[in-house]
């Protein structure tokens, strides 16, 4: 007998909006997210990224659209998650997953204006992301979740990386206040915390520290870098009702990395 039934997908029904969505980690997301049912909305700055996605998606047979948003800039920030709400009318779910990188060195040599930015764009800018979802998720769906994209760098001492390590750590925290805050209304906010994953952002960090891959491999218990796609994952299902009862946690997607 042939079995007919269709399992719904993780994330079915599901409007999703996720930031960073242009390449990496976000673009895997959005993609697999349509996959699992959901109708995403692609955030990021460089347009031509997004468009790409999410005509990919569509040619698959998945809905996504985009929308240009600076995670540096509150009003982009909040006009973004109100995009996602004007297109389908209600937000359910959403992956804070942008964000930037500064030159890896030591402490002393990050600038100030480096520190600034990635403050705004990694630290604020998920804050900001997580009022505006958090406004959008109640006056339409009720109830919702979200994840935040920290960095398994959160989690201990970063010299190589110190002022990406400590906004990281800092979004450890907004993701454990607002689980508290939220969680009585039904809002479930949790993080994942990735380690080595083959992307630009990582690319960029091989290319200014010739070495860095084979060390941070000699760490990491299963012994190769992560696809965007194994991260992509992990914020799924966290974000899906199958976590139902997850909330406040920050999940280590990073074969084991030790510190
Ligand atoms: N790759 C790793 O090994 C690794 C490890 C731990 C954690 N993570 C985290 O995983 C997440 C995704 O990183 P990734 O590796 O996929 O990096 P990526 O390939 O560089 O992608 C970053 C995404 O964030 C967007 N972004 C950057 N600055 C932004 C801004 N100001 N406003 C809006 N969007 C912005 C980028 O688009 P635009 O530049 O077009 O705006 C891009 O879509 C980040 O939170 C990162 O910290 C990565």
């Amino acid at each position: 007998m042939t079995n007919t039934t269709t399992v719904p997908g993780l994330l079915d029904r599901k409007v999703a909006f996720v930031t960073g969505a242009g390449r990496g980690i976000g673009a895997a997301a959005a993609r697999l997210f349509a996959r699992e049912g959901a109708r995403v909305v692609l955030a990021a700055r460089t347009e031509s990224q997004l468009k790409a996605v999410a005509e990919e998606i569509r040619a698959e047979g998945g809905v996504a659209d985009h929308v240009v948003c600076d995670l540096g800039d509150a009003a982009s920030i909040r006009a973004a998650v109100g995009r996602a709400v004007e297109v389908h009318g209600r937000l359910d779910v959403a992956f804070n997953n942008g964000a930037t990188n500064v030159p890896p060195g030591p402490m002393d040599r990050v600038t100030e204006a480096d520190f600034d930015r990635i403050y705004a764009v990694n630290l604020k800018g998920p804050w900001l992301s997580m009022l505006a979802e958090i406004e959008a998720i109640r006056a339409t769906a009720g109830t919702g979740a979200i994840v935040n994209n920290t960095s398994v760098g959160s989690l201990m001492a970063n010299p190589d990386l110190p002022a990406y390590g400590a906004m990281k750590r800092g979004v450890n925290s907004l993701t454990a206040s607002a689980a508290v805050t939220y969680g009585p209304e039904g809002i479930r906010i949790n993080g994942v915390a990735p380690g080595t994953t083959m992307t630009e952002m990582f690319s960029e960090w091989m290319e200014s520290s010739p070495g860095i891959l084979d060390q941070l491999n000699a760490r990491t218990p299963l012994g190769r870098v992560a696809e965007p796609e194994e991260v992509a994952e992990a914020a799924a299902w966290l974000l899906s009702d199958r976590a139902s009862y997850v909330t406040g946690t920050v999940l280590r997607v990073d074969g084991g990395m030790l510190s």
